[in-house]
Formats: C-alpha cells, structure tokens, sequence
C-alpha cells in the first residue's frame, strides 16, 4: 500500500468513525434536547405521577420533557368541591415538581364547562344564579388559583371549549348565564392575578373549518376590546383518519396570523378505528363497547404500528415545519398504560396513543422523532 494510500484509509476510518459517534450522539440526545431551541415539549400529569408513584414514568417525565400540566387536579372540580374550600394538596405538589426540575408549568383549566362542581352555576334553592353571582364565582376560583401559583405556573389555560364544530357558542351553563362575556371576563381576572402570566385559549378538533373560524371570530373579539390572550391551545387528540395534515396546518398558520403562540396541548393519536369520521374530544360522547372496536388486545400488527407511526411523524414534521409559531407541543400523557384513550370514545379498549408503551418503555417513534427534530435544525 502506498503511504497515500495508507493515509485516505486512515482518514476515511477515522471520518466514519467521528461520523459514527456524532450520530449515535445525535440518536442518544432526548425530545427535550432536540427541541430545544424550537418549542417546549411537554407532557400531561395523573395522579401517580405527580405522587411520585408512577417511578418508571416518571423517569420518562424527567428525562424526556421540559414542560408539564395537570391531566386532572387543576380543574375546578378538583380544587374546589365545596364552595369556598380549595384543596391544593396535589396541585401543590404538581407546581413543587416542575419547579425542581426547572420546568415550564401550564394549569389547565380555569373555566370549563365540564368538570366544574355543580355548586358553580346553582344558589341554595337549586336555581341557576345570576349574572352578579356567577361572575363573583368566576373572579374568586380565579383569583384564587391563580395568585397562589403567582410567577409559578407561567401559562394558563384560561377558557376550555367554548365553541362547537360548527363555530358557534356552546350552550353551557356559563354561557347560558353570561353570554359572551363570560370568556372576556375569565382572561381579565386571569390576567388581573398575575399580569406576567401567558394566557391561553384551548379546544379540540381545531383543525375543522367552522371551528377554527368562530375561534378566529372569538380572538379576535377579545383583541378588539382589548383583553390580553397570549396564544391558542390546539387540542390535538388525532385519529388515524381525522383531521387531515392540510386542515390542520390551515389551523395553525390562521391562528398564528393573529399574532398568537399557538400550541399543541393535548398530543395523542388513537390507533384504534374511530366511531365517528371526526374525532373531538367531548368527554361525555360515550359510546357502547363492541368487540370489533377494540381489535388489538394483544399488540399492534406491524403494518398498523407502521402506519400509526408514519402518520405520528408526519405532524411532528408539520410541528417542525411551523417550529417559529408553535410554543409548545405537549404529549396527553406518558405511556398508553393510562390514557384517557383507553376508555375514550369507547370504554374498556386497548389503545396505543402514546410514546411509551405499557410498560413505559420508549417506542421505536421516539428515535424517529428525535432524528427529525435534529435534522431541522435550529
Ligand atoms: C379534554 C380536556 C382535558 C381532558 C381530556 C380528556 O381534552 O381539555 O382536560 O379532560 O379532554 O382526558
């Protein structure tokens, strides 16, 4: 061999092998480090896991992500069963451990019309109260929450579902009551707790026409008279059919456009058929168990794990792709174990909507995901 000849082989071993670690680097780097310099990636807290209880998941939480929420405890049905007593107990746990481990917090949820006591909309007769009552209901669970958590919790999700598919109001009690106002009046007294605090408007299945538009409608209502609304939460529990990648980049770009963070709060595909071709989230949308809606008790088949993790993947692309309007992408959940997607639509399925499977341990996705999120720079 000649020396120059000797020389290339001994350089070209030594290119691959720095290419080699540089790689496997790149590969070993978590989705907190990937995203770093594009959006906070977060993850929805249970119970056991704020409790310390979940240990494997938890690793998970630690390693993986640098933004949490409450899946439950910050709701107004958890915080406050009787009027008048708070209970922090875990959402004050929940907020010890974000803060210890430098984490961006978000409480969710102020004002929904779901999970919220009954006591809120009625007076000691049972009657729906007055417009004067309500707001003094709204104002104190507000002031109250939010203060507490004051400089703490950097982001709420002020007002939860709102609107229907077909962009109009939805008839809860607080709209009943308080008309439109009712939203006004949440961001005011949100913002009046904590001024530094990013305000957030939340809702699912925004990628559909008639609900981005009354979305878009309600901002910018709120815009006009002057109500500080930092960004806009898209839900984004995603099927395998709906909504399409077109409709929701539609979403993304629109809601940015009015000078808005926009974030996906609520992150998990189903892998399971859908029973409707549009798949909300409304809770109370329960349907019967039938065995053909429940086909994968025992694992995925390859070609759905493919197609479940192709589809994943092509909204992490989109997310990527937007990485300069999008604050903040949050999984709803760590491992298909516990979510909400077991038993949503259809209870007592075996679903797969997450990025650690049952056992908490990483799935083949996540690698991917990283890779992408590293090749698209910074
Ligand atoms: C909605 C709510 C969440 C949660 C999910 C189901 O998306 O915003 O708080 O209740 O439904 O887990």
């Amino acid at each position: 061999m000649t020396k120059i000849k000797l020389f290339t082989t001994v350089l070209g071993c030594f290119i691959t092998l720095v290419g080699f670690a540089g790689c496997k680097h790149k590969e070993d780097v978590s989705l907190k480090d990937a995203f770093k310099n594009k959006f906070h990636i977060g993850v929805a807290l249970n119970k056991s896991q704020i409790l310390g209880e979940d240990i494997k998941a938890n690793q998970n939480v630690l390693s993986q992500f640098n933004s949490i929420v409450t899946e439950n405890c910050m709701k107004s049905g958890e915080l406050q069963v009787v009027e008048g007593k708070f209970d922090f107990t875990l959402a004050d746990k929940f907020v010890d451990f974000g803060l210890k481990n430098n984490m961006f917090l978000i409480g969710h949820t102020l004002i929904w019309h779901s999970q919220t006591p009954r006591w809120f909309f009625v007076d000691k007769e049972g009657q729906t109260v007055s417009r004067e009552v309500l707001i003094e209901r709204m104002r104190t669970h507000i002031y109250t929450v939010v203060k507490r958590y004051k400089g703490k919790v950097k982001g709420w999700d002020v007002v939860n579902e709102a609107i229907e598919d077909n962009g109009s109001w939805r008839n809860s009690k607080f709209y009943q009551v308080l008309g439109e106002d009712f939203v006004k009046l949440a961001f005011q007294f949100a913002h009046e707790a904590d001024p530094d605090a990013e305000l957030y408007y939340n809702d699912y299945s925004m990628a559909l026409e008639g609900r981005r538009n009354g979305v878009l409608t309600l901002v910018k209502s709120l815009q006009k008279q002057g109500v500080k609304i930092t960004g806009i939460g898209m839900q984004g529990h995603i099927s395998m059919d709906s909504p399409s990648i077109t409709d929701f980049e539609k979403s993304i770009v629109a809601f940015s456009e009015l000078g808005l963070k926009v974030m996906i709060t609520e992150l998990d595909l189903s892998a399971l058929p859908s029973p409707w071709s549009n798949m909300g989230a409304n809770i109370s949308d329960v349907v019967a168990y039938q065995e053909k809606m429940n086909p994968y008790t025992k694992g995925l088949p390859v070609e759905v794990e493919t197609a479940w993790e192709n589809r994943f993947l092509d909204f992490f692309k989109l997310f990527l792709k937007h990485k300069d309007k999008i604050s903040r992408v949050t999984l709803w959940g760590v491992s298909d174990a516990t979510s909400w997607k077991n038993d949503f639509p259809v209870k007592g399925r075996t679903d797969y909507p997450l990025l650690f499977d049952r056992d908490n341990q990483p799935k083949p996705i996540l690698k991917k995901i990283i890779k992408i999120a590293n090749e698209a720079g910074n």
